[in-house]
């Protein structure tokens, strides 16, 4: 694996041919311009766009350094404008009004609708009408907690064409997280829907939002509009829950009446239908013009404290990055059909569902389902029906599907890809050369992009048509993105080496701040390096200047392409009452990339059993969300600690795979603890 890892992958002819940026020395070019004369390159993009008025005062301004003053980031200062215009009105303008923008696939194959750009537009200013009347001003903020539907769009959309911020909240979300991040960012209306189908599995999506609209109010944050899409009665339900066999769903009796309609309780104080509230109201609404500047949206994000951070971009710069990567980064023609199976509640979703893709007049396929229901074929079937040319996905679904084999695959004709594009982790070479040679056909080019919700769109990836592609490197840094690799002192590594991966200037798309904040902003991510924006990653730089992100430095997990921090995850095991402390490391998964694996230290008295890991387990399914539940929880009679207290992680991380090479652990308070804590293993966790 680790020879063919390094072998180069040419980009396919068929993308080069036509591509916007098709060699390696046009790439250097535009590159080069991006970093030597910022204002000239994006200026000429932001043409590109409507602007209500233009730039009046510094195209870029920064300052990345804490010991010269606050933090601040500023692009297009004084232009006025709205993303929702450039998303809709423009190409509705432009004579494309007629094609599609979305083809939304349900859950179950026999669901589908296909939405163009002029029913979107007019959907949204419905929604944008109706918003206004009840109140809804530049500024405030909007919680949404919805499946993968048009309305998600719509309500993204009509959000931001009267200047409100929105803030989505992921639909797998548990209520206590759903209202914390409401509480945090101030949001006293919701938009939500009754459920959804994931799979065989119902989602009570307004039952959940009930109760964090119960537990904001005990918060004393009264949240006074709960708009409800009712999205059940038109979907086609999974064969257990029609056709009522003993093993039917248990859902059925409990949220389904005698005809099978969904059951849903309504609180009429809040409460309001989608389809109510927005039957008369006009399909015209102005947008609002708004500073480059103005907030656009907060997306949450794990925190290494535990506390989820909200993660703020704002207008201008964010349109013309998500615009501008999603152009290269998939190489997007005229003709293409696009297919990103991000949930809209990660920023993948953000960029690269919604804002991206309607920003270029894009056609796409929204999918609300899961890739293995109600077959294994589900991603290639959707690829061959709508002949889908550039594909984006995780490492964690490949890796789920590759586990199938070839056969689910080769059954469809996938002949229409040309790119495909893998995001949330680092991709092993294995999966890569699977995803090229089986879902490829070996024709077409890879691109693994690096990113983060804070960054807003990728800064670390090849473009399609250009970069020979080395398996399980996300290669080059994206235009604008001024890449450093520096050691723990901070010096700067050049060359060939490993480091901490940072960013030496703003692009347009990097978050302003923490919402409510700014000193946590400071913090997290330019207090250790002065002059640099701080990933939390690692990566190490080949003799070719590959790039070669290896994961998170800080004490965080990525599961599933998701990020969690142990704090938050170690928090929600000490709320039980039988646990005194609890540390959480990653553990490899061959599927989910990592997975979680909890020491647990008991409190007098109680007693480690099959039963407690079972209530650890929903604790923390209750307090974060299913995603989140832990693989592994290990009884810890103590932990490896430090003299100073500190818990020494990479210990617990070899004991968590059953690895005894623990290299130099003299500083441990009580070394003795190491082998206590070996004998405690679980059986399942042997390697
Ligand atoms: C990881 C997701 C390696 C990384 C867009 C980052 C990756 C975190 C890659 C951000 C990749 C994402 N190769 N690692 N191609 N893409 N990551 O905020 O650790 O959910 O810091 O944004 O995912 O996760 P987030």
């Amino acid at each position: 694996m680790a020879s063919e890892g390094c072998q180069i992958f040419n980009p396919a002819e068929k993308v080069a041919k036509i591509s916007h940026c098709s060699s390696m020395e046009q790439y250097k070019q535009m590159y080069e311009k991006s970093i030597k004369e910022p204002e000239a390159f994006w200026g000429e993009i932001a043409k590109d766009f409507y602007f209500e008025e233009a730039v009046t005062g510094k195209f870029v301004d920064y300052n990345f350094d804490t010991t010269n003053g606050k933090i601040f980031i500023r692009w297009l200062a004084g232009a006025k404008t709205n993303i929702c215009y450039n998303c809709l009105d423009r190409h509705v303008a432009a004579g494309k009004g007629d094609q599609v923008a979305f083809y939304w696939v349900g859950n179950d194959p026999a669901d589908a609708e296909e939405v163009t750009y002029a029913d979107l537009l007019k959907e949204v200013c419905r929604l944008a009408n109706y918003l206004k009347s009840k109140g809804v001003a530049k500024g405030d903020k909007v919680a949404i907690y919805m499946p993968m539907i048009k309305e998600l769009v719509v309500a993204m959309l009509a959000v931001a064409r009267i200047g409100a911020v929105h803030s989505i909240v992921f639909g797998g979300y548990s209520a206590e997280s759903l209202s914390d991040r409401m509480l945090d960012a101030e949001a006293r209306v919701l938009i939500t829907a009754d459920a959804v189908w994931r799979g065989a599995k119902l989602i009570h999506l307004k039952e959940i939002a009930d109760d964090a609209i119960k537990i904001c109010k005990e918060k004393e944050q009264n949240v006074r509009l709960n708009l409800v899409v009712q999205h059940m009665k038109n979907v086609t339900a999974p064969q257990s829950v029609t056709n009522g066999a003993a093993n039917g769903n248990p859902a059925k009796k409990t949220h389904f009446d005698d005809k099978g309609n969904y059951k849903v309780t309504w609180n009429p104080e809040v409460d309001v239908w989608w389809h109510d509230a927005l039957a008369y109201m006009s399909t015209e609404c102005p947008p609002l013009w708004m500073d480059t500047e103005d907030p656009l949206f907060m997306l949450y994000t794990s925190g290494s404290t535990g506390k989820p951070k909200g993660v703020l971009h704002t207008i201008g710069g964010y349109m013309l990055y998500s615009a501008t990567t999603f152009k290269y980064s998939f190489d997007y023609q005229p003709n293409d059909v696009y297919f990103c199976t991000a949930d809209i509640g990660w920023i993948t979703g953000h960029s690269y569902v919604t804002y991206g893709p309607l920003l270029n007049n894009a056609t796409s396929v929204l999918f609300e389902g899961v890739p293995t229901y109600p077959h294994t074929g589900r991603f290639w079937e959707i690829i061959e029906k709508y002949k889908v040319s550039k594909f984006y996905t995780a490492p964690t679904a490949i890796r789920t599907l590759m586990k199938f084999g070839d056969d689910p695959v080769k059954k469809y004709d996938l002949s229409s890809l040309s790119v495909l594009g893998s995001v949330g982790e680092p991709i092993n070479p294995e999966a890569w050369l699977w995803y090229y040679k089986v879902v490829g056909d070996s024709n077409v080019s890879i691109v693994d992009t690096f990113w983060q919700t804070e960054t807003g769109g990728h800064v670390i990836t090849p473009l399609p048509g250009a970069t020979p592609c080395k398996p399980g490197s996300a290669c080059f840094p994206f235009f604008g993105v001024d890449v450093a690799l520096l050691d723990e002192e901070g010096a700067e590594i050049k060359g060939e080496g490993e480091g901490y991966l940072v960013f030496r200037r703003p692009w347009p798309g990097i978050m302003r701040t923490v919402y409510g904040n700014h000193e946590r902003f400071e913090t997290t991510y330019f207090k250790k390096f002065p002059g640099f924006y701080c990933t939390g990653d690692g990566a190490r730089r080949d003799k070719d200047g590959y790039i070669w992100v290896t994961g998170r430095i800080d004490d965080m997990l990525n599961v599933s392409g998701h990020l969690l921090s142990t704090a938050q995850v170690e928090s929600a095991m000490v709320e039980h009452s039988s646990v005194a402390e609890s540390a959480v490391v990653a553990r490899p998964h061959t599927v989910k990339g990592e997975c979680l694996y909890c020491f647990v230290t008991l409190a007098e008295g109680c007693e480690f059993s099959d039963k407690l890991t079972a209530e650890l387990k929903n604790k923390v399914r209750g307090r974060i969300g299913p995603f989140a539940t832990p693989d592994f929880i290990q009884l810890a009679p103590g932990l490896p600690k430090t003299r100073s207290g500190k818990i020494m992680r990479r210990v617990l991380r070899k004991i968590a795979v059953g690895d005894r090479d623990f290299g130099d652990i003299s500083t441990l308070a009580d070394p003795s603890i190491v082998e206590v804590l070996f004998q405690h293993r679980p059986k399942e966790g042997k390697v």
